[in-house]
């Protein structure tokens, strides 16, 4: 969920709206707003995306304030009907309140204030706290305090703001797990999920820590802990371009983070290779020792993170001959992994948020192990809360579904294996001179991808009204081809899956039908010639079978032709780097697919870009 928070000059409803519109890629489900004017507080909230909200504004305007907050929505507790938005008011409609996360004693908490006269309105675990605040702030009179009372009282991950009528100036944040950053303006503050939502006011922003309440005034805020003590808060300087979170001529923000993969693989680069050509990554701050003495890497990560770490998996046994396994981050804690001081834990995440990724990394730290996180998003959660991190230069990425962060995830992935190789001297300098050769090149090579779309588009706009899509590949191609299915379900809502081509004899030939499209992945012809032999096989087979046979395969590569109903080029690759360039057609396809089945592609129904609930 996305939340914003505003007291100052300006009207609050301005300020608040526009911040929801840079947060609403976290979620869309509902939105709602509330302003404190003429001694009360006003409230709107719809169903839906923000413009049903703006329309409903249009039709019933509210009184002009200058304290307000807002929330975006991206439902647990309680379908998204207007009833459920938020914010969520007492019974008095004295107090408004916005959250993010899930409060696990909702139930017990909603029976102890029902036993004692409150009227609970919606399903939301969120409404609970509305009056809770209330009740305290009757006994004690300020909202500050209040929260820290309550907060004391909950359970889960919530990060909460809310606002008075009694304390007509003043907005109040509390956060813990999900992230929550203060804009310190002149005469005016913000409280936000992200810095988007208030980087057009001030660049000054304060990240608030776990279990920290703010108190946010015209003219500053108060940060301490649940307890009331003080804490210590250092402003910091937003430096990012704020256009680079703008569509930038594009018709959506994914086919501009498409066009922008070529950059974003050489940005991830820069800087960490030095004049010889070798690497240098200071910025992972883990002594060498440990990284010699680490016995086995455990990849954690979600969602298309997930597949850059099963393709890491392939780069980082075979340069650096440490055992890696590569987990889904919402199962990993949960079937006591094996872990302890010699193990190496690597989380990837685009938004450095994700609560599945995070509860992860605290377990495997509580364990003993290390943890490098490999992250897009400057001073995010995941990052601050591992050993060391390397970073991503994708810049913002917007679309739900990930693009550049993806092939930057992967850029970081060898570099970490190549790294690991290097110290422990499974990889020797001209090897790794050799790989760091190919990986430099390969933005030109994604370039060139992305200049041969034309063909990928149409075939998608010719299979609009398919049902299903098959993904095979093997080898790194295997994890590219779940990608492929991946995005495909996210943006078209087709039935998609991704199989190890091998596997296909073991069950999955059996869906294969007339004219059944299947986009296959193909191994380069050179080196590890055997798979390509294989894969060919593989493509026979169902075609036999009647499938329609999509192939991407290497320039040059003959063999495929025969078999192939549609061909897709890509550039001559190392094997272990081919991922680079043959997801970069699947997720064109998946887009034009998405965008002829007349779907929102920016924003698909049900995701949200970081998921800050576990
Ligand atoms: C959500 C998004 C996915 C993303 C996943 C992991 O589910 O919809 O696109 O891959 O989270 O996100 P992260 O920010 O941790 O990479």
């Amino acid at each position: 969920c996305g939340i914003v928070g505003y007291v100052g000059g300006q009207s609050a409803l301005d300020v608040v709206i526009a911040g929801l519109k840079r947060l609403e890629y976290r979620g869309y489900d509902s939105a709602g707003v509330a302003v404190l004017a003429d001694g009360g507080l006003a409230s709107a909230k719809k169903a839906g995306k923000l413009v049903n909200l703006e329309k409903a504004l249009v039709e019933g305007p509210l009184p002009s304030g200058n304290t307000g907050i807002g929330h975006t929505r991206w439902a647990t507790h309680g379908g998204p009907t207007d009833a459920n938005a938020h914010p969520h008011a007492d019974n008095a409609g004295r107090v408004a309140v916005v959250h993010n996360g899930i409060i696990e004693n909702f139930a017990a908490l909603r029976a102890e204030l029902t036993g004692r006269g409150h009227d609970l309105l919606s399903e939301t675990d969120t409404e609970v706290v509305a009056h809770l605040l209330a009740e305290a702030f009757s006994s004690c009179g300020e909202l500050a305090e209040s929260m820290r009372q309550v907060c004391g009282r909950l359970e889960g991950a919530f990060t909460l703001v809310a606002v008075h009528a009694d304390e007509p100036d003043v907005v109040v944040g509390a956060r813990r797990n999900s992230p929550l950053v203060v804009g310190v303006g002149d005469g005016e503050s913000f409280l936000a999920s992200d810095v988007a939502a208030f980087i057009a006011h001030t660049r000054s922003a304060i990240e608030l820590g776990q279990d920290q309440v703010v108190e946010l005034r015209r003219d500053g805020v108060t940060v301490t802990d649940f307890d009331g003590a003080p804490a210590d808060v250092r402003a910091y300087h937003v430096d990012w371009d704020a256009s680079a979170a703008e569509k930038g001529g594009y018709d959506y923000f994914m086919l501009k983070e498409i066009a922008e993969q070529p950059k974003a693989v050489a940005d991830t680069l820069l800087g960490r290779i030095d004049a010889e050509g070798s690497l240098t990554l200071d910025e992972v701050r883990i002594p060498s020792r440990v990284l010699r003495a680490a016995d086995k890497v455990v990849v954690v990560a979600c969602g298309t993170a997930f597949h850059a770490g099963l393709i890491a998996k392939y780069a980082i046994e075979h340069w650096t001959r440490i055992p890696c396994e590569v987990e889904l981050a919402s199962e990993f804690r949960y079937r006591d992994p094996i872990l302890n001081t010699r193990t190496l834990v690597i989380a990837i995440s685009q938004s450095g948020e994700t609560m599945d990724t995070l509860m992860a990394l605290r377990h495997a730290r509580d364990q003993g192990a290390t943890v490098l996180a490999i992250c897009n998003t400057n001073g995010s959660t995941i990052p601050r809360e591992s050993d060391a991190v390397l970073y991503t230069h994708a810049g913002p990425e917007v679309a739900v579904a990930s693009t550049k962060a993806f092939l930057t995830q992967l850029v970081a992935c060898y570099l970490v294996a190549l790294y690991l190789g290097q110290l422990r001297g499974t990889k020797y300098g001209d090897e790794i001179r050799a790989v760091i050769r190919d990986l430099s090149r390969i933005s030109h090579e994604v370039e060139r991808v992305l200049e041969t779309m034309e063909p990928v588009r149409e075939l998608a706009r010719s299979l609009a009204d398919k049902r299903t899509v098959l993904f095979l590949g093997r080898h790194v191609g295997h994890p590219v081809a779940l990608e492929g299915a991946l995005k495909l379900k996210e943006l078209a809502y087709m039935h998609a899956e991704g199989f190890a081509a091998g596997e296909l004899k073991h069950g999955p030939i059996a869906l294969i039908e007339e004219d059944l499209p299947v986009v296959i992945v193909v191994p380069s012809p050179r080196g590890r010639s055997v798979l390509h032999d294989k894969i060919v096989s593989n493509i026979q087979e169902i075609r036999a079978r009647g499938a329609r046979t999509i192939v991407i395969a290497e320039e040059g590569d003959e063999a495929v032709v025969p078999y192939a109903d549609h061909l897709i080029r890509i550039p001559v690759t190392p094997t272990l780097l081919q991922p680079l360039v043959s997801t970069v057609p699947l997720q064109v396809f998946a887009c034009e697919l998405a965008t002829a089945r007349g779907n929102e592609v920016d924003q698909p129904r049900n995701l949200a870009k970081s998921v800050t609930v576990e």
